[in-house]
């Protein structure tokens, strides 16, 4: 549903500016195992109602061409009334420390089950493709050994992350620059 709507604001940006801003999107649903991991991890287990805190159960990734359509297309989508924001995280202007930059959003959507309506968070996580670039490959690299990451290996990485940030700024530059756009 969310997806549809993205597809949508995607037709109109198009219609509109004539380029698309959206690069593409993926959704997932969390497995089982790593439901069970996240809930041992956070110590939500021997809470009540532990799921309740677990709002990225299903995920969508939108990978945008410039920083500047992921702060429109967020606020375009929140618009709609169906939607409710629950939870903005702006590790854009705020990195992580170890570089990771992206836009997430938890948002409540209606979905009409046999037995009625129900309310189902969703965390969508809003990238350029040199944020989706880092993320993928910082995951990969360091996927197997989370524990025990040299400091110099972290270093690199965020001095990585900073630089496609700034390749990031550079290619929205030109696109304004070519297309004579303010902003
Ligand atoms: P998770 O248990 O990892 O889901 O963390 P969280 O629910 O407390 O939220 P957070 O905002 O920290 O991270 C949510 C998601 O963002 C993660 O599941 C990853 O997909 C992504 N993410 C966050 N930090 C990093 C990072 O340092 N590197 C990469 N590659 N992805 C990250
Ligand atoms: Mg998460």
């Amino acid at each position: 549903m969310i997806k549809m709507k993205l597809a949508g604001i995607d037709d109109e940006l198009r219609c509109e500016n004539g380029y698309s801003p959206i690069h593409n999107i993926q959704s997932r649903i969390k497995s089982p195992e790593s439901i069970l991991e996240k809930l041992e991890r956070k110590h939500y287990l021997c809470q009540k109602d532990s799921l309740k805190n677990l709002h990225d159960i299903a995920g969508l990734r939108v990978v945008c061409h410039y920083i500047n359509d992921i702060q429109y297309i967020s606020q375009l989508l929140v618009m709609h009334d169906d939607i409710r924001l629950i939870k903005k995280m702006n590790y854009i202007d705020y990195p992580k420390e170890t570089g990771y930059r992206s836009l997430h959003l938890v948002v409540e959507v209606p979905i009409y089950l046999k037995t009625g309506k129900m309310k189902l968070p969703v965390e969508i996580q809003m990238r350029t493709i040199a944020m989706d670039f880092w993320a993928s490959l910082e995951h990969e690299i360091l996927y197997k050994n989370q524990d025990d990451v040299p400091q110099e290996i972290c270093e690199e990485l965020r001095e990585c992350a900073d630089r496609m940030a700034l390749t990031d700024l550079q290619m929205q530059r030109i696109y304004q620059k070519v297309y004579k756009k303010d902003g």
